[in-house]
């Protein structure tokens, strides 16, 4: 087996460091180093591939398939590497989507979406005034749902082929003999040094030192992060499976940890916890097939809604981030955010009414007020009328079988809720803050929220996370695509299709081209920084508020060429990098 390639298109480190390790596949002399490794941007492969946010999760899921495994396999292992390498999103303390199209033609869709605690209740974050305590949402114990992504590893892994234990092996490895971080992950790590310690009850590999003299940092980029607490828990998930995370010693120190910080997750609500298989959805868009994840996630919904919104409009002609275009597909976003806030929730709580938001007349309603020489302001831009009743992370696989999966799993804010599980070494999410706290209060990302979305014991709360798969006119794998990015998933990734499907861009385009925004409220237009500075003075000069902002999303795509190859791009806004043979 090859060792990582270290010749890098756009972006190299190389650090060494020396440590043992028992894997075939990891370690310093072994086809995983994980001391020397690079992050490659954008690559061609004849079978598979993983595009993903760390170099050496992606390498991990190629190996998978290379030794046989299908794209499940790599979805299993890459993710598990994740929570190790790429710990501010990678997780087993949080929860997920996956949207597959299997090689025999079927779709999967996996929700193992965190839930609300049995003791949560409605109003649990309003204090005694009704004033909403958007910090108990959004750090520390309190904040955290039910955990899903072990859960579902487990119903990814019954689509595999390879044993469990396969599968976890690098995970445990790069967590017991370490790894060296990279420069960005140094600085994430030394900017949530404080919020670590102040709310996780014990220490954690997280934190290198404490009481440092002021001024000094405590991570540098190549320094080896090691994580024998979490090395043990994945063991017992190893060991025991399911029930290595969900019962026993983990859960125990899951429970423990929320005892000693005011946090309300029970044993019985670990063992208590469901994965749910979803019918995806599927529309067509110009005779592409476009696949998504349903509720309890808006990303499936709001991408159809802003398709359809476009389809009948020649948006190729308007030219790539024109006014025109941009202007429209604002206009379009501002509407759907607005159904997003007032009809999206737990399907299994609220009946959301899918059928008649995708409806082409109900599409046709909600651009009637379109004016394409002006800002519609979003206090005029209400929900639809109907009759019937910024940190997650990506993965986008395609294997040698036909396999596509897409992946988008989270903590919510990076590194969750800053609460580490003392003794289980893995980082709690701070996924609380999804649900609506209180109609009219918005939520981390500014979004708003009601009844639809409000907190019930058992509830999934309200997800952006977008996973999508496209086929082609003939119903073959086209697109594998997703982004992390809060309330800025759906859009980055109905750009991301627009800009191969409408605007014919390749991958490694679609991905990188600055990114804009609009989420109904704020009524604002958020523009990535590199946006072209002309139509941003024109669209102020029809109206619009404009902000500026740094990196949105950071989109995972692998794209099937005409003769079956697959082109792959991983974003260049962070340490990303694809994978695969
Ligand atoms: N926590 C981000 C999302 O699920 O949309």
């Amino acid at each position: 087996m090859k060792r990582i390639i270290l010749s890098s298109l756009l972006l190299a480190w190389q650090f060494s460091a020396t440590a043992q390790s028992t894997s075939k596949l990891i370690g310093a002399d072994k086809a995983i180093d994980p001391y020397h490794y690079t992050s490659v941007k954008s690559n061609t492969f004849d079978h598979a591939s993983v595009a993903c946010a760390h170099p050496l999760a992606s390498a991990v899921g190629a190996e998978m398939m290379k030794q046989g495994g299908n794209a499940f396999d790599a979805a299993v292992a890459t993710q598990l590497a994740l929570a190790v390498v790429y710990s501010n999103a990678g997780n087993i303390g949080g929860g997920g989507f996956l949207v597959a199209r299997k090689a025999d033609g079927k779709n999967l869709a996996l929700d193992y979406r965190e839930t609300a605690p049995s003791k949560a209740s409605r109003d649990m974050y309003l204090d005694k005034n009704g004033n909403a305590q958007t910090l108990l949402s959004q750090f520390g114990h309190q904040a955290s749902g039910v955990p899903g992504t072990v859960a579902g590893l487990f119903a990814t892994a019954l689509h595999g082929k390879l044993p469990f234990k396969i599968l976890i092996q690098p995970a445990i490895e790069l967590a017991e003999f370490g790894y060296c971080i990279t420069e960005r992950e140094a600085a994430a790590l030394n900017s949530v040094r404080e919020s670590l310690t102040k709310n996780s009850t014990g220490a954690s590999a997280f934190v290198k030192e404490n009481n440092l003299p002021a001024g000094r940092q405590g991570w540098k980029a190549g320094d080896t992060l090691i994580q024998k607490d979490l090395a043990e828990t994945l063991k017992r998930i190893r060991d025991n499976g399911q029930k290595g995370f969900y019962e026993g010693k983990t859960a125990e120190l899951v429970v423990e940890e929320m005892k000693k910080g005011g946090g309300i997750i029970s044993l019985e609500d670990l063992k208590n916890y469901k994965v749910r298989t979803r019918n995806a959805l599927e529309f067509n868009y110009k005779g592409n097939t476009i696949i998504g994840m349903p509720p309890p996630s808006s990303g499936g919904l709001i991408v159809w809604q802003l398709m359809k919104m476009m389809e009948k409009r020649p948006l190729a002609s308007y030219g790539f981030q024109s006014t025109k275009s941009v202007q429209l597909m604002v206009e379009a976003e501002r509407r759907s955010y607005a159904d997003r806030a007032e009809f999206m929730g737990d399907p299994d709580f609220w009946k959301v009414p899918v059928k008649t938001l995708t409806s082409d007349a109900y599409i046709k309603n909600r651009m009637a007020d379109y004016d394409s020489n002006k800002a519609t302001p979003s206090k005029d831009i209400k929900a639809g009328i109907i009759k019937e009743s910024e940190e997650t992370t990506h993965i986008s696989i395609i294997d040698q079988y036909g396999n596509m999966i897409s992946i988008t799993t989270t903590l919510n804010n990076s590194y969750g809720s800053r609460t580490v599980v003392a003794g289980a070494g893995f980082i709690m999410n701070d996924e609380m803050d999804d649900f609506s706290v209180k109609p009219g209060v918005a939520n981390m990302y500014g979004a708003l929220g009601g009844e639809a979305n409000a907190i019930q014991p058992g509830k999934r709360m309200l997800s952006s996370m977008t996973p999508t798969l496209v086929l082609d006119k003939n119903r073959k794998p086209l697109i594998v695509a997703g982004t992390p990015g809060g309330t800025t998933i759906p859009t980055s990734v109905f750009q991301t299709l627009v800009n191969i499907l409408d605007f014919g861009m390749n991958a490694t385009d679609a991905v990188n081209k600055p990114k804009f925004h609009h989420q109904w409220m704020p009524d604002e237009v958020m523009l990535e920084k590199g946006f072209n500075e002309d139509v941003k003075k024109e669209l102020q000069s029809m109206g619009y508020k404009v902000s500026e902002r740094g990196a949105i999303g950071r989109t995972e795509v692998i794209r099937i060429l005409a003769n079956g190859k697959r082109e792959v791009a991983a974003d260049k806004r962070g340490d990303d990098s694809v994978s695969g043979f």
